[in-house]
């Protein structure tokens, strides 16, 4: 198999961990037999911002085309874009035009990775968060009136389409029906949010109905927050509209140690339409430079990437070659207590490849 992949390393570590992320791809490729034609496109960081006041050209669409999949490292410099220009003027451009509707996060504690929550061993927390990527809480719709004024009025709409949820719905239980626990949760909070929740709430009924063979629970967001971190063994897919799976998402992975590891997919579950994998971390400014970020979150990605495309035996191997190397102290980076460099801790992960 041949596949193209657009790849936009974006700002501070994030130009620092791609290579060692397209390292790890150059060596699966080897191994497992398919070839990948990289496509580096030199925007969607806050440089190219600074020198076209935009942070992407207007042709970016027909510049990237319909690549197998994107890779993205990560995008934002707060010293010279403010961060909401950053993220909007490229990655939610990305989720929009290829309406990937499913941003998803594994939340896997690894070994060698000191984990927050007492008493947890590697393979004792592993769910996925299947979160809202389209709709939901983050509208546009609102506004303001009397601005300035006692009178005041500050309104913002949430949006709920029977389309957008059943769709999200529909693949976090197809999903849960490749996994071992067949086991769905679904966050809500229909005892607040009186009208929108409650409908969230019918169609989990009705998608539910759908799948007998799968266990289904739901908790209001408040409590389902505690139970992240009191029991996050009790979870297996957990799905959530856009503001809910937000929050989740930060707060699964940083109940597994660091974010430093963690992969992302914004996923089009429609293969012949690019979805767009990247870790979860930001640029980082403050160790940017140094060379001592954690590659594995992005190389963790090259494998999420490559399960979305099909080549599921080497995203599985990807992943094995990273838990060998977090296992020994002299593969881990300084934020997990060692003192591998970025390159270094890279290089090691394609060696055990
Ligand atoms: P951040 O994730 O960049 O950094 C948070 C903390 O975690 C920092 O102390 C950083 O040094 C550490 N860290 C993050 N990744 C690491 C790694 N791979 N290895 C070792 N340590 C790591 O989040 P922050 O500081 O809130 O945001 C910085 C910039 O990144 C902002 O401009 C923000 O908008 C952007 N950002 C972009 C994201 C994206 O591209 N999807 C996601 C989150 C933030
Ligand atoms: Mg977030």
């Amino acid at each position: 198999p041949h596949y193209t992949i657009a790849v936009l390393p974006g700002d501070g570590i994030g130009t620092e961990v791609m290579p060692e992320g397209l390292r790890v791809l150059e060596k699966a490729a080897a191994k497992f037999g398919f070839t990948v034609d990289q496509q580096h496109h030199d925007f969607a960081h806050c440089g190219y911002y600074a020198e076209h006041g935009r942070m992407m050209p207007e042709d970016w669409k027909a510049r990237i085309g319909n690549p197998s999949a994107i890779l993205f490292g990560a995008v934002g410099w707060p010293d010279i874009v403010p961060d909401h220009i950053s993220l909007w003027e490229s990655l939610i451009q990305f989720r929009r035009e290829y309406d990937q509707y499913v941003n998803l996060r594994p939340v896997r504690l690894m070994p060698g990775v000191p984990c927050p929550l007492a008493g947890r061993k590697p393979g004792d927390i592993d769910f996925m968060v299947v979160r809202e990527n389209t709709e939901g809480e983050y509208s546009a719709i609102g506004g303001t009136a009397f601005p300035g004024t006692d009178r005041e009025v500050v309104i913002q709409e949430t949006v709920m389409t029977r389309v957008g949820v059943d769709r999200i719905l529909r693949y976090a239980y197809d999903l849960a029906m490749t996994r071992g626990k067949k086991h769905v949760t679904s966050a809500t909070k229909s005892n607040g949010i009186a009208i929108t929740m409650p409908y969230w709430d019918g169609r989990v009924e009705a998608m539910a109905a759908q799948y007998p063979e799968i266990r289904s629970d739901k908790y209001h967001i408040d409590i389902l927050c505690a139970q992240f971190v009191m029991n996050p063994d009790r979870f297996d897919v957990v799905v959530a509209s856009n503001l809910f799976g937000d929050i989740l998402s930060d707060l699964g992975p940083a109940c597994t140690g660091t974010i430093g590891v963690a992969p992302c997919g914004n996923i089009n579950p429609d293969r012949s339409v690019a979805s767009l994998f990247e870790p979860v971390h930001g640029s980082a400014p403050d160790i940017a430079g140094k060379g001592i970020a954690n590659p594995v979150g992005m190389i963790w990605t090259v494998a999420m990437m490559l399960e979305h495309i099909g080549e599921t035996e080497a995203a599985a191997a990807i992943v094995r070659a990273i838990e060998t190397v977090l296992a020994t102290p002299e593969g881990r980076t300084r934020d997990l207590g060692g003192t591998a460099d970025t390159v270094a801790c890279g290089r090691m992960i394609a060696d055990a490849l």
